[in-house]
């Protein structure tokens, strides 16, 4: 099915868009009027965009329903500052509640039982149960329309990041696995960035990787290998040669009984390697597939 933008109901283009950009990560801002009442709301329209100036945008868009702003918007026209608080996978209910519509001036630290800790160059103050927290000015506003749905994008430079001790190594490196970070999908979907979900991709090294155009054929159109394999195998820089020393006792079983019939042992081979690439070991599925071309 294609959808044409243009022809659809903003909400409708909200609903798809919201389910295939996804996951979004959550900035819960808070800000505060003229008059020092503080504000404190989710928006999963944001994202990092810039490191030098170090920039994030977050986007509280006008009502769909009834074309109004939010309060966090006409907050930051008053005072253009925000403290961003990340949300992770204990605080998600309780943010969750601060989204309820509730009247101008109304704190949600209050509503949704969020303690309040001051900030050390703005003047909003922060979550104190969240684990990483980004103390912003805010540089511009940048609003995309006046119509119902309209982004309204609140630029912002972080002056200072606060992060918990407890997220970090020994050597002041992040633990990943420790935020517990949620995100937002679709309609009423979040996901939660758990140790069993993550997995890592290796950078591509400042080399090329020779590319799936150069991977010999057998490999490349392979019924067993998918195209994770195969992105995992182009992505060496140069073209993998037979290594002598290269010693593996199931390699050797299966071109021992397999050698009679090439085709099963091709089947066999690219079972191994695809094996070896889910574990992360590149250079030994390449031993492994090589064999079968001397072979072949
Ligand atoms: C997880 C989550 C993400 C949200 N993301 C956005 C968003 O990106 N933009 C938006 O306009 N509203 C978003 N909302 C809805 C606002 O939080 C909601 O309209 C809130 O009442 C705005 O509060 P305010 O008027 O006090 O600023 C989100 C709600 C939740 C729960």
């Amino acid at each position: 099915m294609i959808f044409d933008l243009k022809e659809m109901k903003t909400a409708d283009r909200q609903y798809y868009l919201q389910h295939v950009i996804a996951p979004r990560p959550v900035c819960f801002a808070s800000t505060i009027d003229a008059d020092g009442r503080v504000n404190l709301s989710p928006f999963s329209f944001f994202n990092l965009f810039s490191s030098n100036p170090p920039v994030v945008i977050f986007s509280p868009a006008r009502r769909v329903r009834d074309n109004t702003t939010k309060h966090t918007l006409q907050n930051v026209l008053e005072v253009p500052e925000v403290v961003i608080n990340i949300v992770s996978w204990d605080m998600v209910q309780q943010t969750s509640l601060a989204s309820c519509e509730y009247p101008k001036g109304v704190d949600e630290f209050i509503k949704a039982g969020f303690t309040r800790e001051p900030a050390t160059l703005v003047k909003p103050p922060m979550v104190r149960e969240s684990k990483a927290k980004l103390e912003c000015r805010v540089l511009e506003i940048k609003s995309l329309g006046d119509e119902g749905g309209a982004g309204q994008l609140v630029i912002c430079e972080v002056l200072r990041l606060h992060i918990n001790d407890s997220l970090l190594t020994e050597e002041k490196k992040f633990d990943q696995a420790k935020l517990d970070l949620v995100a937002r999908l679709g309609g009423d979907w979040y996901c939660r960035v758990s140790k069993d979900n993550l997995f890592i991709v290796p950078k591509p090294n400042v080399k090329l990787g020779i590319g799936m155009d150069a991977l010999p054929e057998a490999i490349r159109l392979s019924r067993i290998l998918t195209g994770n394999h195969l992105g995992q195998l182009a992505n060496v820089h140069e073209m993998p040669v037979v290594q002598p020393s290269f010693d593996d006792d199931h390699l050797k079983n299966i071109v021992q009984y397999f050698s009679v019939n090439p085709p099963e042992m091709e089947k066999e081979l690219h079972t191994y390697a695809a094996r070896l690439l889910d574990n992360g070991q590149v250079e030994q599925a390449w031993q492994v597939l090589l064999a079968g071309e001397v072979i072949a």
